[in-house]
């Protein structure tokens, strides 16, 4: 793993739009991995300033986002979808249908994650995936103790994730209990991944990420099997 050491949360936002620009400019049909959450809310806000005031355009990017919660209509303000609407897409040139993110709505959600995996492997592989990391070592929302050979899957939250996830929500009991994610084994086929990491509350799990032995336990631990991780992180390692 490559390890960036930036001093605070601008800082890595910086250099991880200034990879993610590199991606967007460099391939000609850019696939990206991205995650919701407050991790990249800063990243997203330099990557439209850059679209706005450097004409730099995302008219070929694809995108998969890494998961969405099950039940929520996508015009809830605390689905996925609305998140990265707002965040991104919305200030974006990129067409409607270059965007995807799977459907927590879906009738049948197995069915969903079949074909978002489809999706995946007729568009992708994905060519920069980006990555927050939760409290307990999830990657998108998959668990401790999730088997690392899963793909895009239904989960149960853990309590620890309803409880950091509670601050979107009136409160915790309003988090829904189930969503989709794509699997650990679907995150690894990315050719490169970003992965970024702020704060004290993160530094112990982070810690372990990298230095102790990859276990089920820890799922973000699995990217030390993966050729090129680079993480972007405040923390001392
Ligand atoms: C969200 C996701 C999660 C978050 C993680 C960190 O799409 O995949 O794994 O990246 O929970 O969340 P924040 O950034 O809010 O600390």
């Amino acid at each position: 793993m490559k390890i960036i050491k930036v001093n605070n949360y601008e800082q890595m936002s910086q250099k991880a739009a200034e990879i993610v620009l590199e991606t967007v400019q460099e391939i000609a049909q850019p696939v990206l991995g991205l995650p919701t959450g407050s991790t990249p809310e800063r990243l997203y806000e330099l990557l439209v300033r850059t679209h706005q005031t450097e004409h730099v355009s995302f008219k070929n990017v694809r995108t998969f986002n890494l998961d969405e919660y099950v039940g929520l209509p996508v015009d809830s303000d605390q689905s996925y979808h609305y998140f990265m609407n707002e965040h991104l897409f919305r200030h974006l040139d990129i067409p409607e249908n270059h965007i995807y993110i799977p459907n927590g709505q879906a009738e049948n959600l197995e069915q969903e994650c079949a074909a978002y995996e489809t999706y995946i492997k007729q568009v992708g592989p994905v060519d920069l995936q980006v990555l927050g990391l939760g409290v307990n070592g999830h990657i998108g929302f998959n668990e401790p103790g999730t088997r690392f050979n899963e793909r895009t899957h239904i989960v149960e939250l853990e309590d620890s994730t309803s409880e950091a996830n509670a601050r979107f929500f009136k409160s915790k009991e309003d988090v829904p209990k189930l969503a989709v994610t794509m699997g650990i084994e679907t995150i690894l086929e990315a050719k490169r991944i970003l992965l970024l990491v702020q704060g004290e509350k993160k530094a112990e799990i982070l810690r372990k990420v990298i230095h102790e032995e990859m276990t089920e336990d820890i799922p973000a631990s699995v990217l030390q099997r993966h050729a090129n991780v680079t993480v972007i992180t405040d923390i001392e390692i």
